[in-house]
């Protein structure tokens, strides 16, 4: 399984892939907001940043929503770095421009996924990368999980290409119950993963063993 975080936070970023368990970046216009990146060159400039400090897949997202404006967009984007994947919106023309792209070999993340059914068209369009957004489902009282063993079937049944990138992972256990369900992907913020260290009994235990070790070694 593959661990993306999903931030625009260079600090973050930087800090999982120290930990050396990274796989990739996802970034979203919110999470580029949130870190007060404005305007096309700057916007441009922070995905080169990421690719800089990471060594796995970018996706980044065009903001247009009309099939050509996407086009124009996935191409500048790509073009940025080999490390990009450009992200495209679950609507009519984010599916043609995904078809496109993927005829070009240009990598895709569809996102804004919330049904099977849509996951399905993706992968028909040739997707690189499927993102149902789990955690915003459970906001809604609705089993995000259940989607992914949805589309991990629906996968299965016809052997499609596409990877599950399960996204809107909010904690430790949306990463633990993707990966029992055959995520390809998760993507999560950097607490999501470090939540993973987490064990009172190694805590307990490591303090143990360095008591122990100091009472035969003063
Ligand atoms: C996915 O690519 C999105 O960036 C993200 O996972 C959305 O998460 P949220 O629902 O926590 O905003």
């Amino acid at each position: 399984m593959k661990f993306f975080i999903d931030t625009a936070n260079l600090g973050d970023i930087a800090e999982a892939q120290a930990l050396g368990v990274l796989d990739g970046v996802t970034t979203n216009p919110s999470l580029m907001a949130k870190e007060g990146i404005t305007g096309a060159e700057n916007i441009l400039a922070h995905y080169q940043k990421i690719c800089d400090l990471v060594d796995g897949d970018v996706s980044a997202e065009v903001i247009s929503t009309d099939f050509e404006g996407m086009v124009s967009e996935g191409e500048k984007l790509a073009a940025l770095h080999p490390q990009i994947v450009v992200k495209l919106p679950l609507i009519a023309d984010g599916i043609k421009a995904c078809k496109y792209f993927s005829d070009k070999g240009i990598r895709t993340n569809v996102t804004l996924v919330f049904s099977a059914g849509q996951a399905l068209l993706a992968a028909k369009a040739g997707a690189t990368y499927v993102s149902p957004f789990i955690g915003r489902l459970d906001d809604i009282s609705t089993d995000g999980l259940n989607l992914i063993a949805e589309i991990r079937q629906i996968y299965d049944n016809y052997a499609f290409d596409t990877q599950i990138l399960a996204a809107s992972v909010r904690h430790t256990m949306h990463v633990i119950d993707c990966a029992k369900l055959g995520a390809d992907v998760m993507t999560g913020p950097l607490s999501s993963i470090k939540g993973l260290l987490k064990h009172p009994l190694t805590d307990i235990g490591l303090a143990k063993f360095l008591e122990d070790y100091k009472k035969g070694n003063q």
